[in-house]
Parts: C-alpha cells; sequence; structure tokens
C-alpha cells in the first residue's frame, strides 16, 4: 500500500471523506484549506486523510477514513501514523485531532498512536448537527479534542 499525496486536479475520493464527516459542504471547504493524502493498493484508493493547518506551527487531522470493506486490517493506524511523520517533516509543532465522545475505537486508534485527550467541547454536535447521531449505543454529544507534540 503507498500513501501519496492527492494531485491539485485529481478528483476528490468524496464518498470516503464523507465516512468520517456527513457534511459535504464542511470536507469542501477543508480540504480547499488544506492537504489530502490518499491510501493506494492494486490501483483502488483504500483510505484518505486531510492536515488542515490551524495555528502557527500546529496542524489537525480533520478527516481520516478507509474503505468499509477494509476495515481492522491496520490501514487506518498507518494514515494517522503517516499523518504525524508528515506534518513533523513539514515542520509543524503539534499535531491535533478531535472525534464524538461515542467513537469508541478512534479514540482507541488515536490514543495507540501517541494522542492525549486535551479536553472536551461539550454538545458540539448537538449545536453543529441538525440530526441526533449514534454510535455503537451512545449519543454522539461531545467533541473529545486530542493533541500531541511533535
Ligand atoms: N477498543 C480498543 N482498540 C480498538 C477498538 C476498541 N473498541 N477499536 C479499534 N481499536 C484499535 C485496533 O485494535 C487497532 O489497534 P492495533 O493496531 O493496536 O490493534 C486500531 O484501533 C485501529 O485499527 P485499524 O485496523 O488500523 O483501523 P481501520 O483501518 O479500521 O481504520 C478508521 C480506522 C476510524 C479510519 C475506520 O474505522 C473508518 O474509516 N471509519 C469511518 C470514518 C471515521 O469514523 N473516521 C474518523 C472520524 S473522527
Amino acid at each position: 500500500m503507498d500513501i501519496r499525496k492527492l494531485y491539485q486536479d485529481e478528483k476528490l475520493p468524496m464518498e470516503l471523506l464523507l465516512l468520517a464527516d456527513p457534511s459535504r459542504e464542511i470536507v469542501e471547504e477543508y480540504v480547499n484549506r488544506g492537504e489530502c493524502f490518499i491510501a493506494e493498493f492494486e490501483q483502488q484508493t483504500v483510505g484518505v486523510y486531510v492536515l488542515l493547518p490551524t495555528r502557527p506551527e500546529t496542524v489537525e487531522l480533520v478527516n481520516i477514513a478507509v474503505i468499509e470493506d477494509k476495515h481492522g486490517k491496520g490501514i487506518g493506524k498507518r494514515l494517522v501514523l503517516d499523518a504525524i511523520r508528515i506534518a513533523r517533516t513539514e515542520g509543524y509543532k503539534t499535531i491535533e485531532i478531535g472525534t464524538g465522545n461515542s467513537s469508541v475505537g478512534q479514540l482507541a486508534l488515536y490514543q495507540k498512536c501517541g494522542f492525549r485527550i486535551i479536553g472536551v467541547d461539550l454538545d458540539f454536535f448537538v449545536r453543529h448537527y441538525s440530526e441526533e447521531i449514534y454510535e455503537n449505543g451512545i449519543q454522539c454529544r461531545d467533541m473529545v479534542r486530542l493533541s500531541q507534540d511533535l
């Protein structure tokens, strides 16, 4: 599997991006301001992540997704570790990520990759999404913020 930056004129892997974030409008907005990377295996795009500079020396991993039939094979972990490597190479000092309180697997993955929980934005998803979101039998209400020094 190879991970590479998406070329400027290349089509966005929108279906994949929407797996991590249901709002096409929000995805298009941050992809335009950030850098999009894709993972390819046997000429198929199997994963994506997006890095977005947010503050001086800080970058956020705003989207990460793997195609559904390839979940649980270690691709997500490789993408997160690649994002950390690229962020460090590009000179950032901090990488951040946010996820829902109900995203149990994602919270495990990010902590296994070195992220620490630094805060919780209470009721973020209640305020920003019109539909109620449920995952793992838990209502997704709060945004858990994680960070890692590079
Ligand atoms: N408890 C403990 N560990 C868990 C876990 C749980 N409930 N769920 C997952 N993990 C661990 C796995 O064991 C693995 O760690 P390991 O390598 O040490 O065993 C790690 O988390 C991730 O596994 P991996 O196979 O690399 O993940 P993946 O390829 O399935 O990709 C996502 C993970 C999140 C990218 C993928 O599920 C996805 O695309 N989901 C939809 C989009 C999404 O939710 N994006 C994130 C938005 S915040």
